[in-house]
């Protein structure tokens, strides 16, 4: 391995590549030598994040992905292993907050409906994009993965699938559906070498939580209940994702990667 290429001759596919967490995800794996498959469904926000990596120098290739649909997973998984060879990570970071747009966060202090409010339609969506899309992506990466002759799975959950909130209880649902699939996966898959984690953001700035944190009264709550006293940045949970991908954790699967500023310690 050389310095600075953690990742050096491995393929990774990223999910929600396009934006936050998962499109500095992509190019933190892209700098450290790897060649990279950014999947989202915002396909204009994607080929940007995917040019500015190649022009950077690294490679990069964006593919339109609804985390949902098991046929575009069978094709992305497939297109990858012809374009580049092999598969060797996939982060699943996709994800929605569930939050309702038209509702007032300043008045609810929450990212969704109260359970009382929230509709059947609300929750099966959050738990389709949240849960089955990890599902789906996990379930297909594991041929390619055992073909590579191991690998990393890293799924990104949230504090939300460690402690409960006054929060959207299905985006807790979900998180929480993440965290205890992937230990079981990562048990299953173990003897073939390949690896899966969760990994549990705090509150970090993106542009799924600006509409709640550009209200100061939630800003405020937030960094008060954060020890560390800052939001997190996308490079803070990437830099995650990075050691996981690495060579460096491959003693390390079905564990949760915790990375809060001490949020959920207290
Ligand atoms: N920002 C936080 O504070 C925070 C905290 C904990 C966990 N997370 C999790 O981190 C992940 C990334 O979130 P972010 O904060 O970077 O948000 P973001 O909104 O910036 O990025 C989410 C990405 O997922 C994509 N996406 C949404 N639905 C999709 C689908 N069906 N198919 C494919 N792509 C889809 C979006 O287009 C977007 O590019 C999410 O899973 C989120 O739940 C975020």
């Amino acid at each position: 391995m050389q310095p600075g290429k953690r990742l050096s001759d491995k393929v990774a596919i990223v999910t929600g590549g396009a934006s936050g967490i998962g499109a500095e995800t992509a190019r933190a794996f892209a700098l450290h030598g790897a060649r990279v498959v950014l999947a989202d469904s915002d396909a204009s926000l994607g080929k940007a994040v995917a040019r500015e990596i190649e022009t950077a120098g690294g490679t990069a290739l964006f593919r339109a992905l609804d985390v949902c649909q098991e046929p575009q997973w069978i094709a992305l998984i497939d297109e990858t292993e012809r374009h580049f060879g092999r598969l060797d990570v996939l982060a699943n970071i996709a994800g929605i907050s569930g939050r309702d747009p038209t509702q007032n966060i300043q008045l609810t202090q929450t990212a969704g409906p109260r359970l009382a409010e929230q509709t059947l339609a609300q929750w099966e969506q959050v738990m389709r994009v949240n849960a089955t899309g990890v599902f789906l992506g996990t379930k297909y990466a594991i041929a390619p993965l055992q073909r590579a002759r191991g690998g990393s799975i890293i799924n990104i959950s949230s504090i939300c699938g460690i402690v409960g909130s006054f929060g959207n209880a299905a985006y807790h649902a979900s998180k929480g559906a993440v965290r205890i699939f992937s230990k079981a996966a990562a048990i299953q898959y173990a003897p073939d070498r390949i690896r899966v984690n969760s990994i549990h953001p705090g509150f970090v700035d993106t542009p799924m939580t600006r509409p709640g944190h550009a209200n100061p009264d939630v800003a405020k709550k937030r960094l008060e209940a954060t020890p560390l006293g800052r939001f997190g940045t996308p490079a803070d949970i990437a830099m995650g994702c990075l050691y996981l991908a690495s060579d460096e954790a491959s003693w390390v699967t079905g564990s949760e990667l915790v990375i809060d500023g001490g949020m959920t310690a207290n």
